[in-house]
């Protein structure tokens, strides 16, 4: 069985939309979950977690950005390609209760999961309050859509060229300064603006809630690849997660195990983008 990529366009350079054919993923995904993608039977896993999905249609929407050998070779791939393997929804659900005030924060191509959750916290009935941040003007993504489903919309960039000039977590410290009574903040992103928001809601006592993202292999709690600590204990975050409570994680073992390949991942991309299929001896 393979799986049909129906609509597959760049969104902001390196950050890419591809729309996939995958009925029974797509009747069954809630927001937080994910998937685990193989392009071909020689391909790696890569997991992603899922921007959006339609059950009527049947298909599932996967945003990623150009990174390693694997995420270069999909983009590479158009509508009407195929994909080998597509599996999923892994993971738990977020747990979207209404809770009142919420505050959703999305770093980069972090804005892609945060979504669907921006989405599902409005319909419940909360007030959303989103905070997305990138680079520069021209990286960030989803702001029309997560407009539509938040009550209040802050933008940031490190460079200044849209909304506040700075960090998303430069907003966040001004909203828990302010009267607004929050219940919740869920932020995903980089690791390493995960880690800042938890540090800056800290004093503030507000449950955080953060999608970590190791390294994949099997999905399923089987091979131990998906490591973390929460709270001192070992857990797997492609069962026990992807998110968890930011208070107690790990996130020094998380960044260091996320750079275990860094030269294994520049040998692939280095060999992918000469055109050579890995196996000759032209090193
Ligand atoms: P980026 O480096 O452009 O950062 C995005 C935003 O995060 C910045 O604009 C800033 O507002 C905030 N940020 C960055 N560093 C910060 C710091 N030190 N303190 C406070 N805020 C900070 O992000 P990117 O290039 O899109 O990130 C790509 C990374 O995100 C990859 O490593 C990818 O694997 C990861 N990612 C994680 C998830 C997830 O589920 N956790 C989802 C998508 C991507
Ligand atoms: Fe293998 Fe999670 S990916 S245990």
């Amino acid at each position: 069985m393979t799986f049909k990529i129906v609509e597959k366009y760049e969104m902001v350079p390196t950050i890419h939309l591809m729309k996939i054919n995958a009925p029974d993923v797509a009747k069954a995904a809630k927001p937080g979950q994910f998937i685990i993608l193989r392009i071909d039977e020689t391909g790696e896993r890569i997991p992603l977690t899922i921007a959006d999905y339609d059950a009527k249609d049947g298909y599932v929407t996967i945003i990623f950005q150009e990174m390693g050998k694997t995420t270069k070779q999909l983009a590479s791939l158009t509508a009407a390609d195929k994909i080998q393997d597509f599996v999923g929804p892994l993971g738990k659900p977020s747990e979207i209760e209404n809770l009142g005030t919420v505050v959703l924060v999305g770093g980069g191509v972090g804005v892609a999961p945060i979504y669907p959750q921006a989405k599902a916290y409005h319909k419940k009935g909360n007030e959303v309050i989103s905070v997305i941040g990138a680079r520069s003007s021209n990286l960030l993504i989803l702001e029309d859509e997560m407009r539509d489903v938040s009550d209040e919309l802050y933008i940031t960039t490190d460079d200044g060229t849209k909304g506040h000039h700075g960090f998303v977590t430069d907003v966040v410290k001004q909203l828990l300064e302010s009267e607004k009574d929050i219940a919740r903040v869920v932020a995903i992103g980089p690791p390493v603006m995960m880690r800042a928001v938890a540090g800056v809601t800290k004093p503030f006592d507000v449950e955080t809630i953060v999608s970590l993202n190791p390294i994949m292999i099997d999905g399923t709690g089987m091979c131990g690849g998906c490591r973390v600590s929460v709270g001192g204990k070992t857990m797997f975050a492609c069962v026990d997660g992807p998110e968890f409570d930011a208070r107690f994680v790990d996130f020094d073992l998380l960044m260091s195990r996320l750079g275990l390949y860094r030269s294994e991942e520049a040998e692939a991309i280095d060999k992918y983008e000469r055109g050579c299929g890995g196996n000759c001896k032209c090193r």
